[in-house]
């Protein structure tokens, strides 16, 4: 992996894309970040923080970090010609995932998404909501038909989180293990004595 584009959107859970940018980062991956305004207003408001400054923050200490504007369409990651290797967003609101499973590429993030399915690139989105309704379901359906990695953002605790911290490593480490990038953000299960 060596370019990846992350999209945040305006579901509930940016400490997820907060925490799988710096992992990427320090990997040494190119990270092209792509936020909605609404995934920027829900970052400051359950973050406490703006994304605009973390990510200059983190420029200071890494170069392969930037943050794109979702209305430009002249970036290099609205263009099929342009290499990335995938594309994840998370949080993924349900009107992002509705846009991208109707073809609706009308912001750069929808747009590089759009490009990730028509060039058989890796697509992964992280749907947060709860309960979901039909149009949730069919639409993550439809898009994990296209080979869409569909990764909800749901914990699970037989690694025994002791923190929160814990439980967003568990996601992040399931992100990374899809995308086979050798990580330790949570222990892997193995054969295990139980007594019933
Ligand atoms: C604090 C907050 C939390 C939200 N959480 C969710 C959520 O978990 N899932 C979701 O689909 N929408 C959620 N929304 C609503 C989305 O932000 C809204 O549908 C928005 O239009 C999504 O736009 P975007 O996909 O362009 O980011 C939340 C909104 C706020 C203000």
């Amino acid at each position: 992996m060596k370019k990846i584009v992350v999209g945040i959107t305006g579901a509930s859970g940016s400490i997820y894309a907060k925490r799988l940018i710096e992992v990427l980062v320090k990997e040494g991956i190119q990270v092209n970040v792509v936020a909605t305004d609404k995934g920027r207003q829900v970052f400051a408001f359950e973050l406490g923080i703006s994304l605009k400054n973390w990510i200059e923050e983190l420029k200071l200490k890494y170069e392969n970090i930037v943050l794109e504007n979702n209305n430009n369409m002249f970036s290099g990651v609205a263009s099929g010609s342009n290499k990335y290797d995938a594309v994840i967003i998370l949080p993924c609101s349900m009107g992002t995932l509705a846009e991208i499973s109707n073809g609706l590429s009308r912001s750069l993030l929808t747009r590089a998404a759009d490009v990730a399915l028509k060039e058989g690139r890796k697509l992964i989105l992280v749907p947060r909501e709860t309960p979901l309704n039909t149009i949730h379901l069919e639409n993550m359906c439809r898009l994990s038909k296209m080979g869409v990695g569909i990764i909800p953002a749901m914990p699970g605790f037989y690694h025994h989180p002791e923190s929160i911290e814990d439980i967003v490593d568990f996601l992040v480490g399931k992100i990374l293990d899809y995308l086979n990038i050798e990580n330790n953000l949570f222990k892997k299960w193995k054969d295990t004595e139980y007594e019933d």
